[in-house]
């Protein structure tokens, strides 16, 4: 059983949530009218967001989280420390984009914000056996 406590926000996360919170602003979300919000933290302070954009075709939406993330390593960061997920309400990142941040990163901290506070987990919480190809291990 994982344990989660409202906590106050630490200042260094506090910019890193505001731009969350922004990228969810931009969500196109039409079909399902749930704006998310993602940022994430790489290695050496960069911050990039992302948001989910829905398509009419449902399963070809991409969430916020896994935009974020592309956005990243598409500069060429490889190399995630935090991930934030805003919503008005928390919502748990799903499976797939649990999967792909543990490519990116070793247990980042993991964000969930809503308009009331945060709660705080490590990736290692939320997915404790990602897949890893037999060549890594
Ligand atoms: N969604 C995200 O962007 N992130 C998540 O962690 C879960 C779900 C999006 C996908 C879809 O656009 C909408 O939320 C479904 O409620």
């Amino acid at each position: 059983m994982v344990k989660t406590v409202r906590v106050q926000v630490p200042p260094s996360a506090s910019n890193l949530i505001e731009a969350a919170k922004e990228a969810s602003k931009k969500a196109y979300a039409p079909y399902s009218n749930n704006k998310v919000g993602a940022s994430v933290l790489t290695e050496n302070n960069k911050i990039y967001t992302g948001s989910n954009i829905e398509n009419a075709s449902y399963s070809l939406t991409i969430c916020a989280e896994r935009t974020a993330i592309f956005n990243a390593v598409l500069d060429g960061q490889r190399k995630i420390d935090i991930l934030v997920v805003y919503d008005e309400k928390t919502i748990y990142p799903c499976g797939a984009c649990l999967q792909v941040l543990s490519e990116f990163s070793d247990n980042p901290l993991i964000i969930l914000a809503d308009k009331k506070g945060v709660v705080f987990y490590r990736l290692k919480d939320l997915l404790p056996k990602p897949f890893t190809h037999f060549s890594k291990t």
